[in-house]
């Protein structure tokens, strides 16, 4: 018996020609920007209008190099909370300002600290890897930290006769699993956006762009990353959509990334990965963001990361191994 697929028209984003002016709002938050002797910081889920005035664009791992080192003042940070306190962290002498301090992510969220104590206590010697998708408090009781980029690498890292809990992301922990053939404890978190992409919703789409190539976040579940051409982060997909011969490109994870794609790689067609119920799928904590936000910030110095200054300290440990075993 064949099984029916979803019926969803697909969301495909054509070549681009072109550069639109900068609206008066952008204009005003550039001028802020001099004016405050700041640098915008973007992920490559972020709207389009504020993808064109950030001055780095990029994935975690990027982003946490990009602002450690920066020397403006301040860092008006365009991503979700656990990245602009990541930035606080390994730049404490910064001013980092986040547009909107509801801008979270469900990660995050699925791990909270006083749980993963309860676990480490309960079992002592294992080593924690943390997704850098985690609060500072997750951070400081890690061992290390990593992002989707470096994930597989850090892994890789640890001492081969230490036991490993990964927290908070089963899917990312699955497919590291999977790659450094390491046995791996998961902590049971997931992101509720790349969770939605489907399989079967995937099949259907690859039925009307045969040969095009799919590329998907490791958050996603294994049966989308099994069906993957390349499975990486947000950054790697720019270099394997530029080398890539295809010239349509099956782009699943948050849509904001078909974005940045198109920014880098004009010529090509990107079509957005489905979810059951949708041709695309966006992270309601990144596009909490928006224009009026920054312009905000920047103009008030609000809303800003703080932090106590000993969590501070404690949930740098991992993150500065991350950037040096990062770097080698
Ligand atoms: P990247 O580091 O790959 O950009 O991923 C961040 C993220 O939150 C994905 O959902
Ligand atoms: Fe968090 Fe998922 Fe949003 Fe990334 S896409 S910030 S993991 S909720």
């Amino acid at each position: 018996m064949s099984i029916k697929l979803p019926d969803i028209e697909p969301k495909v984003f054509p070549p681009v020609t072109g550069d639109q002016p900068l609206s008066p709002l952008q204009e005003e938050i550039l001028e802020l920007k001099e004016k405050r002797n700041a640098v915008i910081l973007a992920h490559n889920y972020q709207i389009e209008p504020i993808q064109r005035i950030a001055d780095y664009l990029g994935d975690s791992l990027g982003l946490a190099y990009a602002a450690k080192e920066t020397e403006a003042e301040t860092i008006l940070f365009c991503g979700v909370h656990f990245m602009a306190e990541t930035a606080k962290i390994v730049n404490p002498d910064k001013r980092v300002l986040l547009p909107d301090m509801e801008a979270g992510c469900s990660l995050s969220d699925s791990c909270p600290a006083d749980k993963l104590a309860a676990w480490q206590t309960a079992n002592p010697n294992v080593y924690t890897v943390a997704y850098i998708n985690c609060s500072a408090a997750v951070k400081a009781q890690s061992d290390l930290i990593c992002t989707s980029g470096n994930a597989v690498k850090m892994v890789e890292r640890v001492p081969a006769d230490r036991e490993i809990l990964f927290v908070p992301d089963q899917n990312l922990g699955s497919w590291v699993a999977r790659q450094t053939n390491r046995t791996m404890q998961l902590w049971p978190g997931s992101c509720y956006a790349h969770v939605m992409f489907t399989a079967h919703a995937l099949e259907a789409v690859r039925k009307q762009f045969p040969g095009a190539p799919v590329i998907a976040h490791p958050e996603c579940t294994e049966a989308v990353r099994d069906m993957s051409d390349e499975v990486c982060s947000t950054e790697r997909m720019i270099a394997f959509c530029k080398d890539s011969p295809a010239d349509k490109i099956i782009v699943v994870t948050e849509t904001g990334m078909i974005h940045r794609l198109q920014k880098e790689i004009p010529d090509k067609t990107f079509i957005a990965g489905p979810t059951d119920n949708c041709a695309c799928n966006d992270c309601r904590f990144m596009k909490r963001n928006t224009l009026e936000k920054m312009r905000n910030a920047l103009r008030d110095l609000s809303p800003e990361i703080t932090m106590d200054e000993d969590l501070r300290k404690r949930a740098a440990v991992p993150i500065e191994r991350m950037l040096e075993w990062s770097r080698t």
